[in-house]
């Protein structure tokens, strides 16, 4: 897979959805930067054009830029551009523009479908993944005895969602180990898992996307057979939901929404998306929209998904910003940000496998992972492996989830001479 976009391509679909002025700002913004960059021949796409948009520190190698977006070029001038609009007249809010165009609710649904797939109408906006989370769970009607059935990795916020919920029906959450080891996960062991797992009272079953505390990927499809094994000869208010947690794959990995075969998907969309800080999406197939009630007072009264966005007054310069990311992404082309990522990632995780002191957590097999990768280094907690690379300028993270696993995030700021020198860095942490 090959984009063949060119630094003007990119540069100039990115700022499709504001003002032309961009190019000139950004150029001056990444100058430092450029200087130790390198543009990455291989797919056609000039990355450190790419780079130039953010204006993360320079000086270092920053492999957690996903966990929270920094706002890159395109998306910093949308949002100025509709705050001045705001703060000129806030009863404006319902005729915001960006420099293309009207912007609002139905815009950023609409680009958001034409981008991650499915139809605008199967979209509901939030200010994060917990928020849609939070929601989707709220909005299922549990029965006393019925269960929630997530795995044992979940993200805080998808298992403080889950049990916040089940508890006001009397219901209960279980949490099961879906692999007995992320590095040696394989896709029959998470479907047999499940199998094994899913009873007649589970009315959802909760994964990750990419977990955050793995790396793993998971095999979303091959878990909603399962799920619609199960559900097979059940009764209509008994049906079973796939509910995931989807912000670590959303603009990480080339795969429409609706290609998931999950019933809904929550997820941040100011993480690898690179939008505004505080956005965020759920999707939902059709058939589910029934079995989701709102917990909040909706924005819209439409039948659909979308009474999952609650109202009333959010940061519309951040929420109608939304588009110049969608732009930003379509400029340089999602297969080619997912190979990216993809490639990033597999250089890194055969340097680590191939290290005596390092265990690698997260599988080899790229089809069981995406921009994130797991390890432990001997002797060293997450922590310490982390704050030893910080010595370096070197920024990573840690899973969130016990065991505390060193992390790092392979996104589109990067470049491959950055994962270079990262290997060489662990390598020094030998103990001697
Ligand atoms: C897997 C996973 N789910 C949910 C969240 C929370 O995301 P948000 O900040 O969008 O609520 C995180 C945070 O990084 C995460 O890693």
């Amino acid at each position: 897979m090959t984009s063949g976009i060119t630094r003007r391509t990119v540069l100039a679909s990115a700022s499709a959805a504001v003002a032309g002025t961009v190019v000139g700002a950004a150029a001056a913004d990444g100058t430092a930067y450029a200087a130790g960059g390198e543009t990455y021949a291989a797919g056609g796409t000039d990355w450190t054009a790419v780079r130039r948009q953010f204006r993360l520190d320079p000086r270092w190698i920053n492999l957690a830029a996903f966990f929270l977006s920094s706002h890159p070029e395109p998306v910093r001038h949308a949002i100025a551009y509709l705050s001045r609009q705001i703060d000129a007249d806030p009863t404006r809010v319902d005729s915001l523009t960006l420099p293309d165009g009207p912007t609002g609710w139905d815009r950023v649904r609409t680009e958001l479908a034409g981008y991650l797939g499915g139809a605008a109408e199967e979209y509901a906006l939030t200010g994060n993944t917990t928020v849609g989370l939070g929601h989707v769970y709220n909005g299922i009607p549990l029965r006393p005895g019925q269960e929630f059935l997530l795995s044992d990795r979940e993200h805080v916020a998808h298992l403080g969602a889950a049990i916040l919920a089940a508890d006001k029906h009397d219901g209960t959450v279980r949490t099961v180990p879906l692999f007995a080891a992320p590095e040696n996960a394989t896709v029959d062991e998470i479907v047999g898992r499940l199998q094994q797992e899913i009873r007649p009272a589970t009315r959802a079953v909760g994964v990750t996307w990419v977990q955050s505390s793995t790396g793993v990927r998971m095999p979303v499809a091959a878990v909603a057979d399962v799920v619609a094994e199960a559900n097979r000869g059940r009764a209509a208010e008994d049906r079973c939901l796939l509910i995931v947690d989807g912000v670590h794959g959303l603009a990480a990995v080339d795969t429409d929404l609706p290609d998931l075969r999950a019933d809904v998907v929550a997820a941040g969309t100011h993480k690898w998306l690179c939008g505004p800080r505080g956005t965020g999406l759920i999707w939902g197939r059709r058939d589910a929209w029934p079995y989701l009630r709102p917990a909040v007072t909706p924005i819209f009264r439409e039948d659909s998904i979308a009474n999952m966005t609650p109202g009333t007054f959010h940061a519309f310069e951040h929420m109608f910003a939304l588009p110049a990311a969608v732009a930003f992404h379509r400029g340089i082309g999602r297969s080619a940000v997912a190979e990216r990522v993809t490639e990033l990632s597999a250089h890194l995780r055969e340097g680590l496998a191939a290290m005596p002191h390092v265990a690698l957590r997260t599988p080899l097999d790229p089809a069981l992972g995406a921009g994130i990768t797991c390890f432990d280094v001997d002797g060293l907690t997450g922590a310490q492996t982390a704050d030893r690379l910080a010595e370096r300028r070197i920024r990573i993270s840690t899973s969130p989830n016990p065991p505390p696993y060193a992390r790092i995030g392979t996104s589109i700021v990067n470049f491959p001479r950055e994962i270079a020198d990262t290997l060489s860095a662990i390598h020094d942490l030998r103990a001697p």
